[in-house]
Order: C-alpha cells, then structure tokens, then sequence
C-alpha cells in the first residue's frame, strides 16, 4: 500500500449541523488546520531573517485574513481589490506587497500613495509609470523586480509561471541591466528581488533553484551598487490531493534556506494554498442520482464548477466523500455538478458508498482557489462560508456573521460569509 495522509477533515457530526442549519453549497474552513500550516511555514523559516507574505488570492475571505494576521502572516495582493480588502482585514500598507502582471494606473496610485512594503514591478516601463507618480507625489517607493528566471516548476501548464515563454516578470538575464537603467531614478528605492515560478509544486528542486538564481542576481545588483534588502521567492508549495506526501513547508524551508544563509538578504515568501487548501471543505448534497442502461451512473450535486471551478478548469483532482456513509458496496460514480457545461464534473468513475438524494458530501481539500474563483454563472448566488474555530478567537466580523453554535460534542463554528441573495446578485444592474 502506498503511504496516504490522514484526511484532515472537520468531524462529521460538525459537518452534518452545518449543513443542515446553513445549507448547502457551503465552504467550510477548520481554523485549526490553518494555524498548523502557519506555524510550520514559520517554525521552518525561523533561522533566517524572514516575512510569510499570505497570498490572498487563494482566499481573500475577510475571517480568514484577520485570523492569518492574528497569527502573523503579511499580506501578499495581487490587485486593487485584494489591496483593500488586506486593508479592511488590518493589515497596514508596510505589510503588502503589490504584485500582478498589469497594474492599471489607478491601482498603482493607490499602491504608492499608501506606500506599501514593496510593489513588484513586471516591466522596465512599470517602473517608469511607479517614478513618475512617486515623483508626483513627492514620495518614494519601495519596488523589486519580478524576475523570470526560466525554471520549469512541472506543475499544470495553467498555472507554471517560471518559464521564459510565461507572461510573467523580466527574463533574469535582462534585470541586471533594467536595474541600472530604470530602477535608479528619482522616486524609487530599489528594496528587493521578486520571483515565482508556479503553484501546486510538488519537487522541492524548482523552488530551491529559484532561490539560488534569486541570491546570484541580488549579489550581482550588490556588486553593481544596488543594495537590495530582500529576495521575494514568491509561492507555489503545493498540497497533497490525493492523500500521497509532498513536501512539507519545515522541508521547503529546509530546501530554500541553504542558498539564502549568510548573504544578508532577508526573504519573503508568499504561501496560498499551502496555508489553506487542505484547510477548506465543499459541503454539497446529493440532488439526483441515475443510471444509464450501459451501467454509468450519476450523482448530481447541487454544487458544480461555479463553487469549485478547478476539476473543470486544470483537470484538477480532489477527494470526494459520502459524510454519513450507507451500509452497502462501494459503487463507480460520475460525480458531476448541475450546470449546462460538460466539464461541471468534480470525478469520474470514483467509488463511493451508494448514494441518495439529499445526502451529504464532501469535496476535500478545497480551501484554496475554491470560493475566490466562484462565479454566478446560471445566476447562481455566491455560497456561504463557515469557520470552526475556538470560541476565544471570536474577534470581530463586521457584519459578515450571521449565526454561530456551539453545541455539546460538536465544534465551534460561524458564518463568516452569508449566502448571497438574488437581489443581492440583481444589485448592480439596472
Ligand atoms: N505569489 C504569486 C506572485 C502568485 O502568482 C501566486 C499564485 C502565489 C504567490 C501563491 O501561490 P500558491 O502558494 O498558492 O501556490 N487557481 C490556481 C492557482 C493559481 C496560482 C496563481 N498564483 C489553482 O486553483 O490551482
């Protein structure tokens, strides 16, 4: 038998109440399971100068921000939007880095009017339109060159971003040069290097070389007179789907480490979904079952890809279970989402308990890039969200929390994002 993890899922109990009392599609996150990976991301990168910069993208959800905040993490956005939203969470402009392949010039103005810790430039004419408003404002701004350093991260080509031919960054044998020529004009301070090469990456070896070209070219920017701060090596440690080990954030740290130790450059890393991916459920029910003649058999949810869109999108594989299981064999399942699209599939010929209307399934490991990417495609409401968490970490939600429980045997949990309503999704229209 191949080594598999431990599934690391709410208890079912807990499961059960939230979706009958919330309903279901919901999101449900254990706060537990995100302290754990914090702590490790942390405990591992100790021995070095360091910040772990969360990249919001992953889930922005305001609950999970201040509790990744109250933990320690910066923040890592990747727009204007995920700018303020940090904002809203309590993170303070020294704790953002700004990235994002096009900026618009809005975005930038705000990014340097607020004087964030760092904004990640793409291109030589970024840094040009980053002086010219800093100028403008009679300001500086602390910016670090996105660098493409050519690494293969052998993650899905959707989301590799390392490779010359990516969209991504300045090829790392030009940023030398662009640092001499643009990076010393009037309104910047150069402070750092950034670099990132993909997500979902399972070898340590892409991250650890990125980290090496990433110290090389910061020495170089040294000996040319640029005394960067830190190196930025971006994200992309991935999570185990399917229950097989990877690498973990001690063994990441333990990889990187090496190349950074006595060169004088802190780091930043931007961790997403290793934070919390394994951190996320999909609560979703059953809302009809079939069988064809040939045998092919469909179990019908009522969440599809517009609350989980990564099956459809990168072929994306996640566990799927029965959370009250019935007596009985095991049986091949189609399990597919309710939408007008024949890649709304979550799995193909999976083996699950036999199945009824209106019972309630789990799709694991969904915390990351699971609510943030949900879309009302079909005019389908954005689904709600709940965080299980210890009572004492109740800080404040705004408005945001609409119940909580705490029932004998079961744990604490809340609603951190109500559904939304169809008036609510009309809004904006005329
Ligand atoms: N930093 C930068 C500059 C990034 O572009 C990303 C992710 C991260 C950090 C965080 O990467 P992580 O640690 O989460 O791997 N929607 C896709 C993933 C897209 C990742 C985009 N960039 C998915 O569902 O797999």
């Amino acid at each position: 038998m191949p080594e598999t993890l431990p599934l690391t899922l709410p208890d079912r109990a807990t499961l059960l109440a939230i979706a009958a009392e919330v309903g279901t599609p919901v999101y449900v996150y254990d706060a537990a399971v995100i302290e754990r990976a914090y702590r490790a991301f942390a405990e591992g990168l100790a021995p070095h100068p360091h910040a772990i910069h969360y990249a919001l993208k992953a889930n922005s959800t305001l609950a999970l921000l201040r509790l990744l905040r109250t933990l320690g993490a910066q923040a890592d956005a990747n727009s204007g939007g995920e700018i303020e939203v940090a904002l809203r969470a309590g993170f303070i402009p020294d704790q953002i880095v700004f990235t994002g392949v096009g900026k618009t010039g809005d975005e930038l103005d705000r990014a340097v009017s607020l004087g964030v810790k760092a904004i990640n430039a793409e291109s030589p004419g970024e840094l040009d339109r980053i002086a010219s408003r800093a100028v403008a404002l009679s300001t500086t701004v602390r910016v670090a060159l996105r660098v493409n350093p050519d690494i293969d991260a052998k993650s899905h080509p959707h989301i590799s971003t390392g490779l010359k031919t990516n969209k991504f960054g300045m090829p790392l044998e030009q940023v030398r040069q662009l640092y001499r020529d643009h990076a010393r004009q009037p309104g910047l301070e150069p402070v750092g290097l950034h670099i990132h090469v993909g997500s979902q990456i399972t070898s340590l070896d892409p991250l650890r070389r990125a980290a090496e070209r990433a110290v090389t070219l910061g020495r170089e920017l040294r000996d040319d007179g640029i005394q960067i701060e830190h190196l930025d090596l971006g994200g992309g440690l991935g999570i185990s789907y399917d229950g097989t080990p990877v690498p973990t954030p001690a063994e990441y740290a333990a990889a990187i480490l090496p190349a950074v130790r006595d060169t004088g450059f802190s780091i930043i890393v931007e961790p997403g979904r290793a934070l919390v991916g394994a951190a996320g459920t999909l609560l979703t029910r059953v809302i009809d079952v079939k069988q064809y003649a040939d045998g092919l058999r469909f179990a019908v949810l009522d969440a599809g890809m517009t609350e989980l869109m990564r099956p459809a999108l990168y072929g994306a594989f996640h566990r799927i279970i029965a959370v009250s299981p019935r007596e009985g064999l095991e049986q091949a399942y189609e399990v597919v989402g309710p939408l007008c699209e024949s890649s709304d599939i979550f799995g193909r010929d999976r083996r699950l308990p036999p199945l009824e209307v209106e019972d309630v399934m789990a799709i694991l490991d969904a915390g990351a890039y699971g609510s943030v990417m949900a879309s009302s495609y079909n005019r389908r409401p954005l689904l709600p969200e709940v965080l299980i968490d210890q009572p004492s970490r109740d800080y404040k939600h705004n408005d945001t929390t609409t119940r909580s429980r705490d029932e004998p045997g079961r744990r604490h949990w809340r609603v951190i994002r109500r559904r939304q309503t169809i008036d609510e999704l009309l809004s904006t229209e005329v």
